[in-house]
């Protein structure tokens, strides 16, 4: 009951347990529940840096961020692309946070109930609220009727089947344990219309992170230690039912070093955006699109490979990474695969 509107039922001692004083029961505070705290802290004491890349967030003609929605910026990335949201879509962001990105999308659909920013901490929905009041005194396109702030979590999303555009969560889904992810990942299908998006940018991690690193909640709060690899991170979104995955960005995020981290070899931390789509999964598998193209460098004028794909001679065309592997083993010597940009905007053919 840690972070919610209602009075906490239980109080932590030194051991990191929870103690009820009406009841005397005595219980483990769950991972999630760690993070809820983890949260209520940072809400009401911002942590600049937190988990950001050192980017600056997103500057858009008329948009001006107030600097407390700045210093509460704990995303690793972005889920905002703007290129993709001239039809004023309804978005659920998914752990508010500070509201920055929650503002990012009203900026595009400016109309009210576009956005609906979930949180099940009370301290973070209530920082969220004061950062986009502040928001309305410099932006004159802004009103508060763009951004609604529900009480709700990743595994219950307080909104119909079937009934948002875009599902965008930053720098959340990560922190959740593998079986948690899956149960978050199907929520989001659930309420995505058909043909929707999810819009998410993580942590994902070079190699396995060991269970040391994992089964410490502190860190997995602060997501540093509950990352996927890149492998995992993609299957667990296609099991939830996505048939295509696209990659927007994918850059160094955080080093876990030996020393402090207790591992034999350094580990990177990667940060990964992605956009998932609400499509049927083709009968071959999901398409995953990270910026590879096919390039026909036979004889003829061009090469048809009768599944869907006419390759013109010499001219780069986008393939997903299953169509990539499928033709560089058809015509090994004429059809060129470039390698991942890692840096994908849409546009390709399966
Ligand atoms: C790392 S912060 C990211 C905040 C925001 N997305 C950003 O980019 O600044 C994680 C956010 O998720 C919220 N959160 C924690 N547990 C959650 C859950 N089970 N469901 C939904 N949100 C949760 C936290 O309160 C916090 O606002």
């Amino acid at each position: 009951m840690i972070g919610l509107n209602c009075k906490p039922l239980y109080i932590e001692n030194a051991e990191n347990q929870l103690y009820n004083p009406t009841l005397n029961i005595k219980t483990t505070m769950t991972y999630l529940e760690t993070a809820a705290q983890f949260y209520s802290e940072v809400a009401q004491t911002p942590q600049v840096g937190l988990c950001c890349v050192q980017s600056t967030p997103l500057q858009l003609p008329g948009l001006k961020i107030p600097l407390s929605m700045q210093e509460m910026n704990y995303g690793c990335g972005t889920t905002v692309h703007p290129t993709e949201l001239g039809k004023q879509p309804t978005v659920l962001y998914v752990g508010v946070g500070g509201g920055l990105e929650a503002l990012q999308f009203a900026y595009f659909s400016r109309r009210p109930g576009a956005v609906i920013a979930v949180d099940p901490v009370a301290a973070m929905r209530e920082a969220a609220a004061r950062n986009l009041e502040m928001a309305l005194t410099d932006n004159p396109w802004f009103e508060s009727s763009f951004v609604e702030i529900r009480e709700g979590d990743a595994f219950n999303l307080p909104v119909a089947d079937g009934s948002v555009d875009i599902v965008a969560q930053n720098c959340l889904f990560n922190i959740f344990e593998p079986e948690d992810l899956t149960r978050a990942l199907k929520e989001a299908y659930r309420v995505l219309k058909c043909g929707g998006r999810l819009q998410m940018s993580d942590p994902i991690a070079t190699s396995p992170i060991p269970a040391h690193l994992q089964q410490d909640e502190r860190l997995r709060a602060m997501c540093l230690s509950g990352a996927l690899t890149y492998e995992e991170y993609t299957q667990r979104i296609i099991d939830a039912g996505f048939g295509q995955i696209e990659i927007r960005a994918r850059r160094p995020y955080r080093l876990l070093d030996s020393q402090t981290y207790n591992l034999e070899t350094h580990l990177l931390l990667e940060s990964l955006d992605s956009v998932s789509f609400k499509v049927p999964i083709p009968e071959d598998g999901a398409c995953i699109f990270t910026g590879k193209t096919a390039i026909y460098a036979g004889c003829e004028d061009f090469f048809d490979d009768k599944a869907g794909h006419i390759l013109q001679r010499g001219i780069p065309a986008t393939v997903c990474d299953k169509t990539a592997a499928k033709l560089a083993t058809v015509k090994p010597k004429e059809v060129i695969i470039t390698d991942s940009t890692w840096h994908y905007n849409g546009g390709g053919c399966c």
